[in-house]
């Protein structure tokens, strides 16, 4: 399907991953009011399988957000273009992102939520560029640290394409 994207987590990969993602939290947040909570789209792909891995009741709720500025350097500020559908006072929160890159992104939601006065938040991310970052950003679970790649796959697009890829892959133009 795509000759330019070179394999770097085969679907297999990611399913362990998700598989003990899922089960750590599970046992983390075991009798807890736990609310997931999806970046849009990015997200949804890991979203989808992880909510299956994680074994205990919760609600789930998505956010779409975009970065003001040029769409190649984030700049800290984001736009919400669609909010949570209920208040989250006094539940647990876990967001789910597909790749932390500056940080700066999940740096302003978790504020954000936090006004809101949630019991906890948490964060999940498939994957992550820890050498990339401009703000210090505490992930509770990651499924893996990656080089400075840029990838696509499992959810995560190139200009709107690549999402449907069972794998995580580098895209080379
Ligand atoms: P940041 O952490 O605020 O810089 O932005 C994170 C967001 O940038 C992610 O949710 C992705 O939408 C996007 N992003 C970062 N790295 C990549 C990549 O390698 N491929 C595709 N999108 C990426
Ligand atoms: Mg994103």
């Amino acid at each position: 399907m795509a000759e330019n994207i070179k394999v770097l987590m085969s679907k297999e990969e990611i399913g362990d991953i998700v598989t003990n993602l899922g089960a750590k939290i599970a046992k983390d947040y075991s009798g807890k009011k736990l609310l997931v909570v999806g970046i849009l789209k990015g997200a949804s792909v890991f979203m989808s399988d992880l909510i299956r891995k994680i074994d205990i009741p919760l609600e789930i709720d998505f956010m779409d957000v975009s970065s003001y500025g040029s769409s190649t350097k984030s700049s800290g500020v984001v736009r919400i273009l669609k909010d949570l559908e209920d208040d989250i006072a006094g539940k647990n929160i876990l967001i789910v992102e597909d790749i932390v890159d500056t940080g700066l992104t999940l740096s302003y939601l978790t504020k954000l939520l936090n006004s809101r006065a949630p019991e906890s938040i948490k964060i999940c991310s498939l994957l992550s560029k820890p050498s990339r970052r401009e703000i210090e950003i505490d992930i509770d679970y990651i499924g893996k640290d990656i080089e400075d790649f840029f990838v696509v796959g499992y959810g995560i697009d190139y200009a709107e394409k690549y999402r449907n890829l069972p794998y995580v892959g580098i895209y080379e133009s």
